[in-house]
């Protein structure tokens, strides 16, 4: 019994040594101590020694089977590691590599004018409203004294819906003017933007498009204000010299009403395809809050005038880009898009 444990030591000690990776030293494990193992063998036939050799060979066949399990298992541990530390290695990041490169996005070009034109206007102390798309007559047409079966309602290819309201797509952003005015008091000085929409469709018209409504309500507001507020606001927008010029019109909710022309950005008006030769384009109307509006809101005419003015944004973005088909913003061709 003394040599065959001697023997196992003496084999185990080099086996041991020479164990290099992990299969190894299980099969090492299961050769000793596993069910058939010869150290597991060995501890089976205890039970047929006598009492003597019991007390003899128990604790040494414990002992043996106790250290070689230990050093089998720090053989393990040990070459765990070292297998863990060659993958870290061989998976170590580089930061110094250039990263995948990832596709921004940009704002749409008419998201753009809109916000450019909002921080113009709050220079001069405006803040932005909003109002509802889905309107009653009312809002759109008869706060704003468009009378009923009057013609200038035939001008706005209105979109009805099919609701017992007889509720409609706004068609112009004029509609907030009458919400911002129902629920505040003068002062008032709001911009609106938004979506509007009109039965029309060709290069220069589609049936969704966007407008800025402007509103300054208080006493003593002129026609000067309102001109001086449209130099400013066109000086900055297409960052030159530009000139406007106002040319008389109609709207039902301004009296006087304008129609008001840039000087061509682009031929600085010396005539060319994009203004029709005519050296001037149109961008935006305006006026004088009609009194009827301001008594409608229930705003005093005697104590209060007001400006108000509609510009469209799509129009403002072709001048400023040189776009010439309206379709282009509403298409989604990235190719267009990427360039704002
Ligand atoms: N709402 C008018 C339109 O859509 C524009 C406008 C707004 C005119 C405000 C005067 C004052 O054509």
């Amino acid at each position: 019994m003394h040599k065959q444990v001697d023997t196992i030591k003496n084999n185990f000690s080099s086996s041991i040594q020479n164990c290099l990776d992990l299969e190894t030293a299980d099969k090492l494990r299961v050769d000793l101590l596993g069910k058939k193992g010869t150290i597991t063998e060995l501890l089976k036939g205890m039970k047929d020694l006598s009492i003597e050799d019991k007390k003899v060979f128990g604790p040494v066949l414990n002992q043996l089977r106790d250290n070689i399990n230990t050093q089998i298992e720090d053989k393990i541990t040990e070459l765990n590691k070292a297998k863990l530390n060659k993958q870290l290695l061989a998976e170590k990041t580089d930061y110094s590599l250039p990263s995948k490169k990832r596709k921004t996005g940009s704002l749409h070009p008419i998201t753009h004018v809109i916000y450019e034109a909002e921080s113009i206007f709050k220079e001069l102390g405006f803040v932005v409203a909003e109002g509802p798309e889905v309107e009653t007559d009312f809002f759109n047409f008869e706060a704003l004294n468009f009378p009923h079966d009057h013609p200038s309602r035939d001008m706005h290819d209105t979109f009805y819906l099919n609701t017992k309201e007889n509720h409609l797509l706004r068609t112009h952003t004029s509609n907030v003017q009458v919400h911002v005015m129902k629920k505040m008091t003068p002062p008032i000085k709001v911009i609106m933007p938004g979506k509007v929409f009109r039965s029309d469709s060709d290069v220069s018209h589609s049936p969704v498009f966007h407008q800025i409504e402007g509103l300054y309500v208080d006493k003593k507001v002129s026609f000067a204000h309102l001109k001086a507020t449209l130099q400013y606001f066109t000086q900055r927008f297409f960052l030159k010299d530009t000139k406007i010029r106002l040319r008389p019109s109609y709207f039902p909710f301004t009296e006087p009403s304008v129609e008001v022309d840039v000087l061509c950005v682009l031929c600085g008006g010396k005539g060319c395809g994009v203004c029709k030769q005519t050296g001037w384009l149109e961008v935006l109307g305006a006026g004088m809050v009609d009194p009827n509006v301001l008594k409608n809101v229930n705003v005093d005419p005697e104590e209060y005038s007001g400006f108000a003015f509609g510009v469209g944004v799509e129009r403002l973005a072709m001048l400023k880009y040189g776009i010439d088909n309206i379709k282009l913003y509403y298409d989604n061709h990235a190719y267009f898009l990427e360039q704002f």
